[in-house]
């Protein structure tokens, strides 16, 4: 029997779709550059190894599927895409589709549907998240691609998506890089809930003396509530554990110093190209890079102090600024889905982009319930924040983030992402701002003009008369 679908990659996520797919009774062709990695995968597979089909030859792999075609790409994003295309694009059919299902910038979706639309050949733009465990078991999946192509997929996605109370993770958002696009945003998102939880975790250990494993408990505790997440619950665990070769809790043998990939990067690139400010995901890509340069920081700790005052702030002041600034953190992402949304023409929805991350994804938490029903329900100037539910939550817990941010500045301790979500939140309060001095000093320096409040038109200040 031919195979319903192909997986080309069996890299740790690669592999962990081809064995979530098998095992929900599809039959999956599967190949790998290195093809001596085949046969370990088949053999690892146990029983499941019955529904996955090996091919070595690309040609054998492509020839071993239903048609029309599809073929899911887990390989590194970039070059070695473009390269997979131009080998396999001449084997296919009209009608076929290639699904990339890594971290690829939505550009890139975009130019590569495009020329494979130009061959009758269709190309899905895929979103996965969730790591390793959620693409063995349930990972969120976000599809940009032609209806035809969802209509290839969705039984097969729908089959292996997370559930959230039965509904599975998974939808087609839009054509071409829609699904890219959402999952960069994703992942801008999940830098900044990353930094917020980092920074509240240095404010306790730095600020107020608590060792690792007590601030492991206070996110524990948080877990149980509102403030329940996949990144707080992981947080939680990471901070209990200990090192074995050292005895030490093993955050304290981790180096501070970030990696990063390049989607938080992506999110705050296309924000700012678009004209939006995410500030906060801004600041956490900027601490990621800051943390990489440890020895510039130990030189200028040397040289400046490093001191941190100690802080008097309680568990619960610190859980309501973090309520705040995770609001604000996720409003700024759906700005920027927003924008894009616009520029594009993909009318993206937002609840039901709030549905689908509610399970599989890193960022999945309690407040995308509510923010998914807040999508559904009014929103005010078309600004999550302002959504009835969202702004009593600011409301309520907004001076809280502004004690801990000055608190936290008060005693030297950094605190960006934190300061920046406060920063977003007291700008876009004011109904009344400062931006006429901006206009004034422009049109002072350079007669660039300005509006005048209430009056149609183009004016000048008096320093031209
Ligand atoms: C997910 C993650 C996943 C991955 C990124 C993280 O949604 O499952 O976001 O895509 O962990 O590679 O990116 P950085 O390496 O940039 O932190």
């Amino acid at each position: 029997a031919k195979a319903q679908i192909g997986i080309y990659g069996l890299g740790t996520m690669g592999s962990a779709l081809a064995l979530n797919i098998a095992e929900k009774g599809f039959d999956v062709a599967v190949a790998n550059r290195e093809v001596e990695w085949i046969a370990d995968f088949i053999r690892e597979a146990g029983p499941l190894g019955a529904r996955l089909h090996p091919h070595e030859a690309l040609e054998d792999f492509v020839a071993g599927l239903k048609t029309p075609r599809v073929i899911l790409f887990m390989i590194p994003s970039g070059a070695p895409m473009d390269a997979m295309i131009a080998a396999v694009a001449p084997l296919l059919s009209p009608g076929d589709t290639i699904i990339d299902g890594g971290n690829a910038d939505f550009h890139a979706t975009r130019r590569r549907a495009e020329e494979m639309a130009a061959r009758d050949l269709h190309f899905v733009g895929m979103g996965v998240s969730g790591g390793e465990d959620g693409a063995r078991h349930g990972p969120s999946m976000m599809v940009g691609g032609s209806e035809h192509s969802w209509r290839q997929l969705r039984d097969i996605l729908r089959a292996i998506a997370a559930r959230h109370e039965g509904d599975p993770c998974v939808d087609r958002l839009g054509p071409d890089g829609a699904g890219h696009f959402v999952k960069t945003v994703h992942n801008g998102i999940e830098y900044a809930d990353m930094q917020i939880i980092a920074e509240i975790y240095g404010l306790a250990r730095f600020g107020m003396a608590q060792p690792p494993a007590e601030i492991g408990a206070m996110f524990a505790r948080w877990n149980a509530g509102p403030l329940q997440s996949y990144l707080v619950e992981i947080t939680a665990e990471l901070l209990g554990r200990t090192d074995p070769a050292t005895g030490h809790p093993v955050v304290d043998v981790i180096k501070d110093a970030a990696g990063q990939k390049g989607t938080g990067r992506w999110t705050v690139i296309e924000a700012v190209r678009m004209g939006q400010a995410a500030n906060m995901i801004e600041a956490a890509v900027g601490a990621r890079a800051w943390s990489a340069e440890k020895e510039t920081r130990q030189a200028a700790e040397a040289r400046l102090g490093g001191a941190r005052g100690a802080l008097d702030l309680g568990e619960e002041v610190l859980a309501d600024a973090f309520a705040a600034a995770r609001i604000l953190g996720y409003a700024q992402g759906f700005r920027i889905l927003e924008a894009a949304s616009r520029e594009y023409g993909w009318a993206l929805d937002h609840a039901r982009i709030a549905e689908i991350w509610r399970a599989g994804c890193i960022i999945r938490s309690a407040l995308l319930d509510d923010i998914a029903q807040a999508f559904r329900g009014d929103l005010p100037a078309g600004q999550l924040m302002l959504a009835p539910s969202m702004a009593a939550q600011l409301t309520a817990k907004t001076p809280a983030l502004r004690r801990v941010v000055c608190a936290a500045m008060e005693g030297g301790h950094a605190a960006p992402v934190l300061a920046a979500a406060l920063g977003f939140h007291d700008t876009m309060r004011q109904g009344w701002g400062t931006a006429n001095i901006i206009q004034a000093q422009r049109d002072f320096f350079g007669h660039h003009g300005f509006e005048r409040l209430g009056q149609e038109g183009k004016f000048h200040g008096p320093w031209w008369d």
